[in-house]
């Protein structure tokens, strides 16, 4: 779908617009994608890069930009997400894109990225890789992404028909994680990821979590 010109095009572009660490991360979100691109989407591994160095286009704008962004463009969920503003960025980069990297508006790829903070209820396949790759890239700091990087890699199923389980119970370690994060500072998770993870319980709903419990 894109050659390896157009990706690093694309990548150079991306780079002149953030900051070092921002695109580090962004780096380590495309390299973490296609490793996992090529267990779940093999097909799709251009667009998953894409994915993963447009994701985070919008971060470093103001709040009050993320919103402009987002309100000019009818965001539907606009209202809730304007309490997280941490979330903004997702809505805000998947409104951009149509105008600033045309080539690379694809609904797969706009969905990923417009989903990539919180989830969602319902979320393809794609949509999981972006979230996952996002919080378990090698670049994230964090004891628990490292964690959830290395388990993820360890477990990783040699059956082909468990690989969907797997990747499902690592979101919702991630969305669990987050929730648990944001309640014990005081903070109000936003309902999307609320919705998000409750989807996935009601789908594994006697299954113990790869992860559960950390807190940091
Ligand atoms: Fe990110």
């Amino acid at each position: 779908m894109f050659n390896e010109q157009e990706l690093r095009a694309l990548s150079d572009t991306v780079r002149t617009t953030l900051s070092e660490k921002r695109f580090r991360h962004t780096e380590g979100v495309e390299e973490e994608i296609v490793r996992m691109g090529k267990i779940y989407l093999p097909d799709r591994i251009d667009e998953l890069r894409a994915a993963a160095l447009l994701h985070d286009v919008a971060k470093e704008l103001t709040v009050d930009e993320q919103i402009g962004i987002c309100r000019e463009n009818g965001d539907p969920e606009l209202e809730t997400a304007i309490h997280s503003p941490a979330i903004l960025h997702g809505h805000a980069a998947a409104y951009m894109i149509p105008k600033y990297h045309p080539k690379f508006n694809l609904p797969e790829i706009i969905s990923a990225i417009y989903k990539h903070t919180t989830g969602a209820e319902k979320m393809s396949v794609f949509d999981k890789l972006l979230f996952l790759a996002d919080f378990i890239e090698p670049n994230r700091p964090w004891k628990f992404c490292q964690k959830a990087r290395a388990e993820f890699w360890k477990r990783m199923p040699d059956e082909e028909v468990l690989r969907l389980p797997h990747l499902d119970l690592f979101v919702l370690s991630v969305l669990e994680f987050t929730l648990r994060y944001l309640r014990d500072r005081g903070t109000v998770p936003d309902p999307t990821t609320e919705r998000a993870a409750n989807a996935l319980r009601k789908q594994y709903p006697n299954q113990t979590l790869p992860l559960q419990g950390e807190t940091e």
